[in-house]
């Protein structure tokens, strides 16, 4: 079977890794920790890195962080992972959905517009897939309405908009580094941002909220959303390699593109002319999909089906219009993206694409 995507790992991995179960540390304390939040952040050109244990509480942390609850809303895409969702959820506020984009599947500023009330506290823009969203917009809607914008980068590490890398454009940018992403800490996620207090409020909270005078002394309810050092030991060994892998799905992209291009019925992923696709699944839009899945599985090729949108969820249903998102989740598909994807193995799989 060829995976939809698979952890490009290898010596490095073993020998930090080995490392920390060699010295005992493998909690959350030791020097992977601080060395993985430097790293990343370098590469994302953004100040602080507060690493925690998966995306999901990455996301929760940031609205934490931000002072976000009960009664307050956050506009959120309709086409994303329900993390995007339950995030909000969390905290007691309420997601509000936007529709998405047609061409980067990405949420539509124009649709955002039409759902900012008086309780509107954040917004979430989700770089789907790999596209970034169209950032300049959406944070001059921000600007001047007290709104925060926490960019959902899960999917999207070494993405650029217009030449800045993705999660260090909103106030924080969150990421998952579970093993499917574009690299991998096991189970992981960090916060990015500028921003020294919001970055020391991310610290506390993520630690239980201790005092800094007093151990053992809390104030309020926190979290253990800590990050331990065997998953930051990973996460070094990948960031020594994030480029290759980042290239390796540009050009796995690329030829998937070159092949699928000009067939009738098949929508190719957008890269838009201020964008960096990092192509985290290479993805395209037909208009049978599910037969299109058992076909590629009948042929030893594994692929997934767009999320649902999230306003179809039994928690989060929502009267109001998506007719972006309800076509695309329909005809979407993820195809094998791994970056160890050989081309014989895209032409295999265009081959059945195609096949009729
Ligand atoms: C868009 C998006 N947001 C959030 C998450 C949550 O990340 P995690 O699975 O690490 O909790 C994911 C990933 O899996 C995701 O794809």
């Amino acid at each position: 079977m060829i995976p939809v995507a698979e952890p490009f790992l290898g010596e490095k991995e073993l020998e930090y890794v080995t490392d920390c179960v060699k010295s005992g540390w493998i909690s959350s304390m030791g020097k992977y920790v601080n060395l993985f939040e430097g790293g990343f952040s370098k590469y994302c050109n953004s100040k602080h890195g507060v690493a925690v244990s998966n995306g999901t509480v990455a996301l929760h942390l940031a609205l934490a962080a931000l002072g976000i609850g009960k009664g307050d809303e956050v506009i959120i895409p309709d086409l994303t992972f329900v993390a995007t969702a339950n995030a909000v959820a969390y905290t007691g506020a309420k997601p509000v959905m936007a529709d998405i984009d047609k061409e980067t599947w990405c949420i539509d500023t124009e649709k955002i517009k039409d759902k900012l009330t008086k309780k509107t506290k954040a917004i979430i823009p989700v770089h789907l897939y790999g596209h970034p969203c169209d950032m300049d917009p959406i944070m001059e809607l921000a600007d001047g309405r007290e709104i925060k914008v926490i960019e959902d980068a899960a999917e999207a590490h070494g993405a650029e908009y217009k030449g800045k890398k993705v999660g260090s454009i909103g106030h924080i940018g969150c990421f998952s580094f579970y093993g499917n992403k574009i690299i991998t800490t096991g189970e992981g996620g960090i916060c990015l941002t500028d921003d020294e207090k919001l970055a020391e409020r991310m610290r506390f909270l993520k630690d239980h909220g201790m005092s800094k005078e007093k151990r053992y002394w809390y104030d309020e309810i926190a979290y253990n959303y800590r990050m331990t050092n065997i998953q930051a030991a990973l996460g070094v060994a990948q960031l020594e390699k994030i480029d290759k892998i980042v290239e390796a799905k540009r050009k796995n992209a690329q030829i998937y593109n070159s092949l699928l291009k000009g067939l009738k019925d098949i929508v190719l992923p957008a890269e838009k002319e201020w964008a960096k696709n990092v192509y985290w699944m290479y993805s395209i839009l037909v208009d049978n999909r599910d037969e299109l899945i058992k076909k590629l599985e009948k042929n030893g090729i594994d692929s997934r089906p767009f999320f649902y949108p999230i306003h179809q969820l039994p928690m989060y249903k929502l009267d109001g219009q998506f007719p972006v998102s309800n076509e695309v989740s329909i005809k979407g598909i993820n195809l094998p993206s791994s970056p160890t994807l050989a081309r014989e193995q895209i032409e295999h799989i265009v081959k059945v694409i195609i096949s009729s």
